[in-house]
């Protein structure tokens, strides 16, 4: 184990004695065993069994598309229930605490309450980049995680790989870089840099390009020392066959997620420059994610006249700095259609 990491850790980690399930007490050599060792119902439905507890399919499969080793690879229930897990790994409660950089993803801040952990904020400059010496100037021993997702939600701008790495080097806890959005940027994803930073988890997930939502499932990538004491805390069995199986078939359909990347990326250039044109649109921010952060002039009145339109968007006006803003995510051609025929009116 890796002292850095291990120094880290919440102490009694590394004496939990993990949950055996029934598929893991014997080696499977690859004949048709008859399974009455975990009280299931024989009968098939397609959904009767156990899942596999550690994916191994599934994580040779994601290993392979994001040219990692399957033991550097976590899957969780969503990213949400990642940054959950964590915290319980690194944060004891009431005495640790995790930093962010408002205006950030709401989940961290839940997460470490949820926890009993402190949350530590040092905000984004007013243009909406990162304070790297103010982040590590908050830090202390205590400060055991700094979430930092980029593509930025809900500015939907990415950080400099400059100050990323500036924060790989010197950041004393974990550092968790989320790549949620990482499909719609042109900027190349920092998975590679786990090789060289043991501190560093990547964390990626198929709700957002990959269009998956529903299914549930977050990734993390780290060396495998961390993934390692993950799968110490982990429920036996979080990701579910249909989500096993519905994220392998996705993986087989590349093809059809990159031209439907393509036309979210042409169709938020059309928006773009109609949300430009708008009379009420006072900013619109770059983005290299799915979605705008247009500053307007009384954001909850454009809030209700989209809603009464039929037209849900998001009025982030509560985050810091984000006054009168609302966040608009890229939708079909047709949707964005009617986005821009009541942008007219
Ligand atoms: C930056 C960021 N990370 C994570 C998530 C949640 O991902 P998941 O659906 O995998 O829980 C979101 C969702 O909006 C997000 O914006």
């Amino acid at each position: 184990m890796n002292t850095e990491i291990k120094n880290l850790l919440r102490p009694h980690i590394l004496t939990i004695k993990p949950y055996q399930s029934a598929r893991q007490e014997f080696v499977n050599d690859g004949r048709s065993m008859i399974l009455l060792d975990a009280n299931e119902n024989p009968f098939d439905s397609g959904v009767n069994r156990y899942p596999d507890p550690f994916q191994w399919d599934l994580k040779r499969a994601i290993a392979r598309h994001k040219n990692v080793e399957p033991d550097q690879l976590f899957l969780s229930n969503g990213s949400d229930e990642l940054i959950a897990q964590l915290i319980q790994l690194f944060c004891n409660p009431s005495k640790d605490a995790v930093l962010i950089a408002p205006p950030t993803f709401g989940m961290y801040a839940v997460a470490a309450s949820i926890h009993d952990v402190a949350v530590k904020k040092v905000p984004l400059t007013r243009d909406f980049q990162l304070d790297v010496d103010g982040l590590l100037a908050a830090t202390d021993a205590q400060t055991k995680l700094l979430f930092i997702p980029t593509p930025n939600n809900p500015t939907g701008q990415h950080f400099s790989k400059e100050k990323l790495r500036k924060l790989a080097e010197n950041f004393i806890g974990i550092l968790v870089v989320d790549e949620a959005y990482i499909e719609f940027s042109d900027e190349p994803s920092m998975i590679p840099w786990i090789n060289e930073f043991p501190r560093l988890v990547v964390c990626q997930t198929f709700s957002k390009a990959q269009g998956m939502a529903g299914i549930r499932l977050g990734m993390a990538f780290a060396q495998p020392d961390l993934i390692a004491c993950l799968n110490r805390i982990k429920f036996p069995y979080n990701i579910n066959v249909l989500t096993q199986q519905s994220a392998l078939a996705v993986l087989e359909d590349q093809q059809r997620i990159s031209e439907e990347i393509t036309t979210l990326l042409h169709e938020k250039e059309r928006l773009k420059k109609a949300l430009i044109d708008c009379s009420f649109v006072q900013k619109c921010y770059p983005s290299d994610a799915n979605f705008f952060l247009i500053r307007v002039d009384d954001a909850q009145k454009r809030y209700q006249e989209f809603l009464k339109a039929g037209i849900v968007v998001r009025n982030t006006s509560k985050y810091l700095y984000c006054e009168n803003t609302l966040r608009i995510t890229v939708g079909t051609p047709k949707e964005n259609q009617a986005l821009l025929t009541l942008l007219k009116k």
